[in-house]
């Protein structure tokens, strides 16, 4: 039997509309734009401003896209895996409500959360979910409305995150390009440094939870830097050594967006020059789960079947990863 390979086949997204730049943050909290543009990189990002819309309406939107520019049937989706940390609702999953709003009547769905490496892990998991040979078309949605827990009176974590989603979908063929190899981690010693205080079974809201501002995102940031800097070039130089690849032959890296510094150095140890690499940080700030697919929506015009590709991540939990991927097709869809 030939092997089966999962390979993207399009990529559809979504921005909301409100730019929330540099200019109006500083009128909030004491920064600048010298400050974050220098040791972060993000000039504005997206904000999803309108009442009574969550993660979902996000993920609906670019999913929408991805169907129509790959001229999919809904009928032929088998599943849908929405990665976030920001759910519309703790249940039902996000994945479910949007596959209602699509009307795809023969898919199954959930949610993946492996907070800001969720694209990753969730690549992998449709990749092997089509290897097995048991699914066909699998859409997988990077989402997240990070304004929903982001404290805008901290200047050290707001200027950081923004709103977006992102869609790939992944198909079967026997050709061979598609997800090749991934190296996924999670080694749990991260939860001190970076995560959510109250609101979930260790800590429910209460009137002291929201007194004492424990459902906004909490982050150490310098050491989170460290950890993000050291695992994510370890991981991409791991595999990179592992297929083959070197500077020579590695057509994109493709880097979660939380930090300019953070994607220099990681480039920079594998010696690919920034026009290799993907960069929207300075639109859209740090999406979380959108920030990968995001790269692709807005580098899709430039990539060619056959281009070697690295995605790599690293978040909450500590998790973190690099997943090798030979692109499918020339171009824009
Ligand atoms: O996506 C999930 C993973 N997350 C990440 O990868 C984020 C990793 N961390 C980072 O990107 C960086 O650590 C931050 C962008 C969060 C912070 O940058 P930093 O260079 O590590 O700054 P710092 O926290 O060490 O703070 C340096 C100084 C401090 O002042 P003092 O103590 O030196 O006087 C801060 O109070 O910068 C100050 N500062 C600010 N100044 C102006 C912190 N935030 C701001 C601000 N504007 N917004």
């Amino acid at each position: 039997m030939e092997k089966i390979n999962a390979v993207i086949t399009g990529v559809g997204g979504y921005v909301p509309d409100y730019v929330l730049t540099n200019e109006e943050l500083s009128r909030l909290v004491d920064t600048n734009d010298e400050w974050i543009m220098t040791r972060i990189g993000v000039k504005e990002r997206r904000i999803l401003n309108e009442e009574g819309l969550g993660t979902s309406y996000m993920a609906r939107k670019a999913a929408k896209q991805l169907m129509q520019k790959t001229n999919s049937d809904p009928e032929s989706i088998d599943c849908v895996i929405v990665s976030t940390t920001t759910p519309d609702y703790h249940f039902p999953s996000t994945a479910s409500i949007i596959i209602d709003k699509l009307g795809l009547k023969n898919a199954y769905a959930f949610d993946l959360q492996a907070a800001c490496c969720g694209f990753l892990y969730a690549m992998e998991t449709a990749a092997n979910m089509i290897q097995s040979g048991r699914h066909k078309k699998i859409i997988v949605v990077g989402a997240d409305k990070m304004s929903s827990m982001v404290d805008y009176y901290d200047r050290a974590t707001c200027p950081i995150f923004g709103d977006g989603a992102a869609a790939c979908m992944f198909e079967a063929t026997t050709e061979d390009v598609g997800v090749m190899d991934s190296i996924l981690r999670t080694d749990g010693k991260g939860l001190p440094f970076l995560h959510m205080k109250a609101g979930g079974s260790v800590c429910p809201p209460s009137y002291f939870t929201v007194d004492n501002k424990m459902h906004y995102l909490y982050q150490e940031g310098r050491t989170v830097f460290k950890y993000a800097v050291s695992y994510m070039s370890d991981v991409t130089e791991e595999i990179a050594k592992r297929n083959g690849l070197n500077k020579d032959n590695i057509n994109w890296i493709v880097p979660h967006q939380a930090n300019l510094r953070i994607i220099d150095a990681v480039a920079s140890r594998l010696e690919v020059p920034r026009e290799q690499v993907m960069i929207n940080i300075q639109r859209y700030g740090n999406t979380s789960a959108g920030t990968l697919p995001l790269c692709l929506w807005d580098y899709e015009k430039h990539l060619k079947k056959g281009d070697n590709l690295i995605f790599t991540a690293f978040g909450a939990g500590f998790t973190w990863g690099a997943v090798y991927v030979k692109w499918g097709y020339d171009g824009n869809k």
